[in-house]
């Protein structure tokens, strides 16, 4: 063959391989990606319609262990007897699908999720019991006394109507009263289509609630050895790995949910992120939880799966002694308070006098964050974030005291 003949085959064999590139690209993605007839006929025909659509929902589905199990659209969003559906191209469905909808199938995940604190009590934070049955009332008070039947946030209150639907409620509503009956969105950490484990076990899902300076739970993650460490490794680690599965080798440092949720090596896994905890911590002054004993024991059963009892102990009784010191601080501060109540120097109404803010912001802000810096691993949010404040917040309430005193 002369070199002329040879140029020319491969000069074709090449424009030929370019031509069917080009003429690929310029096809619709969903062609060459479509879903097979098998697919669309396994979400229930839903997908061909919605292929056209809300083209993401399908694809987000097509990705989750939904899929894979042929759990179908239908599934989710077909209308239950509690539920008032509408007709859609012939199928009766919900748009608003609720935990009742999950609970058909995962029972034990919403039971455990129901006796959580994002359950009722995270609703009532906020809005008292507005919008819940006498039943819903009486189940939360079973789980935690006081903590649902009480009078709405005063001051979400004087917030107003636009500070607490989208403010507030954005992260309180992961305990919603729904008019189905049943509580919550499961998909606050799970997605809704995606529905899965690993976007669930991802500390930064956690943190779209858990951040900010009154729970600044993500920042002390983010600075603390184990967030440093989730940083830089994540990507050796398994996220998907079944929950039942789960073991060290797959996930050597912990996130949010292997602390507070998950089973490692064995251990239960829980949806009550209340289980594991021993200290009201969010409060003024923190006191023990009535499980204070098995709370602790098992949030440390999960912590010697990667370190020592000596090491686990010590940090316990570190993190205490930062309780105690904050608690101290905040005394100190709620007694100049309630001086100034005592001699009628402030009035019986909440928020509307400026060194009320101080006060709250100095348990509120400061003294949470040292105690969660404490005992999540965070020292700039033990110290700086949180004792220097306190100090400085103690010293600016004696001057505004004074100066109130002065006045009179
Ligand atoms: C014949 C075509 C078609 C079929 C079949 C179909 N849908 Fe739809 N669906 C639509 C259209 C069109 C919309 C409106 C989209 C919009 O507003 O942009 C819609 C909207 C929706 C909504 C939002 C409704 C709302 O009020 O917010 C949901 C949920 C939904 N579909 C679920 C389903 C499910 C589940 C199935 C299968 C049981 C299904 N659809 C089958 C065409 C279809
Ligand atoms: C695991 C349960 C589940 C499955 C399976 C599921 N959905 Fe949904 N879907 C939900 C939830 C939860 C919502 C959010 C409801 C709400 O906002 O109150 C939702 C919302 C929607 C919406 C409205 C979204 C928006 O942002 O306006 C559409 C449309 C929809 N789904 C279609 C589908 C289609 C099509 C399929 C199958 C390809 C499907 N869903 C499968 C649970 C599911
Ligand atoms: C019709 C039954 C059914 C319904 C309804 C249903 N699921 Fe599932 N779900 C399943 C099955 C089956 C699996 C796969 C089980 C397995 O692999 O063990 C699954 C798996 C899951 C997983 C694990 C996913 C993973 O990454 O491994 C999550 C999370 C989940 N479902 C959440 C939900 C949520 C949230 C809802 C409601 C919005 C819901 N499910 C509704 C049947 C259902
Ligand atoms: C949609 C917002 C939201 C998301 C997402 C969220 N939480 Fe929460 N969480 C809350 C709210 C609100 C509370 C406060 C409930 C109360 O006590 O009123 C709370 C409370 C808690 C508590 C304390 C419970 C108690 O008994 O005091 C823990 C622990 C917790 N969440 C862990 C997690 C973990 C781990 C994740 C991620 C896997 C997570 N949360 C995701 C909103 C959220
Ligand atoms: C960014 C998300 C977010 C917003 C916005 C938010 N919260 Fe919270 N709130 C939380 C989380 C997370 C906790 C849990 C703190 C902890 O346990 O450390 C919490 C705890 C609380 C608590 C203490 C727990 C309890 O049950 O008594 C109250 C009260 C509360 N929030 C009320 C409100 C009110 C009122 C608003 C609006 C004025 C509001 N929150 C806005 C996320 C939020
Ligand atoms: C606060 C975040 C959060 C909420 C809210 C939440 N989940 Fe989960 N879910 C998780 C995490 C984290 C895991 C994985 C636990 C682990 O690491 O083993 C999980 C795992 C699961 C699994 C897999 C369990 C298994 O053993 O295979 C199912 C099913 C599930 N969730 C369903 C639900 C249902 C149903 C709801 C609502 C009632 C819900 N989840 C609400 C965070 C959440
Ligand atoms: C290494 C384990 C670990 C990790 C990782 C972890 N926590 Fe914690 N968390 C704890 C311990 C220990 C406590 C204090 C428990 C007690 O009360 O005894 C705590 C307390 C809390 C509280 C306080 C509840 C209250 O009483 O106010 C919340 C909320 C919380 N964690 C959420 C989170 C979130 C969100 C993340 C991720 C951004 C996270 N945690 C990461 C171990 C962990
Ligand atoms: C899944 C494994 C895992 C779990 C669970 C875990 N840690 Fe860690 N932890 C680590 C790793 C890995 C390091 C980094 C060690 C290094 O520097 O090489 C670390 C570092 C630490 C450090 C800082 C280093 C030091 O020794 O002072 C403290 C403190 C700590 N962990 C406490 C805890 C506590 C308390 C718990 C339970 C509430 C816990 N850890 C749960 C894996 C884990």
């Amino acid at each position: 063959m002369s070199f002329r003949s040879v140029f020319i085959a491969i000069f074709i064999g090449t424009s030929m391989v370019l031509a069917a590139l080009v003429v690929n690209a310029l096809r619709p993605a969903a062609e060459l990606t479509g879903p097979t007839p098998e697919f669309v006929r396994a979400t229930g025909k839903c997908a061909a319609c919605h292929l056209n659509e809300t083209s993401a929902i399908v694809w987000q589905y097509e990705t989750s262990q939904h899929a894979a199990a042929a759990v179908s659209c239908f599934d989710c969003h077909r209308a239950l007897d509690s539920q008032a559906g509408s007709d859609h191209n012939g199928f009766s469905i919900v748009a608003q699908v609720t935990s009742a909808n999950c609970r058909q199938c995962h029972t034990t995940e919403y039971n455990q999720y129901e006796r959580s604190r994002h359950a009722l009590p995270a609703w009532a934070a906020v809005l008292g019991t507005e919008g819940m049955s006498a039943e819903m009332v009486a189940l939360g008070e079973q789980y935690h006394p006081g903590a649902v039947d009480r009078p709405a946030n005063e001051l979400a209150r004087l917030e107003g109507a636009g500070a607490i639907e989208t403010g507030c409620l954005g992260c309180h509503e992961i305990g919603r009263p729904n008019a189905d009956g049943s509580i919550g969105s499961c998909t606050q950490c799970h997605s809704r289509h995606s529905t899965s484990i690993a976007l669930a076990r991802e500390p930064q899902t956690c943190g779209q609630c858990h951040m900010g300076p009154d729970h600044s739970q993500i920042e002390i993650y983010n600075e603390s050895k184990h967030g440093v460490l989730y940083n830089a490794q994540k990507a050796s680690m398994n996220l998907r790995a079944e929950p039942k599965q789960l073991t060290t080798r797959d996930m050597p440092v912990p996130t949010c949910a292997t602390c507070h949720m998950s089973g490692l090596e064995g251990q239960g896994v829980t949806h009550d992120t209340t289980e594991r905890l021993s200290y009201w911590l969010f409060a003024a002054v923190s006191e023990r939880r009535p499980n204070y004993r098995q709370g602790q024991v098992e949030m440390k059963e999960i912590c010697l799966k990667c370190h020592a009892q000596t090491h686990v102990d010590r940090f316990y009784q570190e993190a205490e002694v930062v309780l105690v010191a904050t608690n101290e601080k905040v005394r100190q501060a709620e007694q100049i308070m309630n001086e100034l109540r005592a001699e009628g120097l402030l009035s019986p109404e909440p928020f509307d006098e400026k060194i009320e803010f101080v006060y709250f912001d100095t348990w509120h802000y400061f003294g949470r964050t040292a105690k969660h810096g404490a005992f999540m691993g965070g020292a700039d949010f033990v110290q700086w974030h949180g004792n220097y404040q306190l100090l400085l917040k103690l010293a600016e309430l004696r001057e505004m005291a004074e100066a109130l005193r002065a006045r009179r």
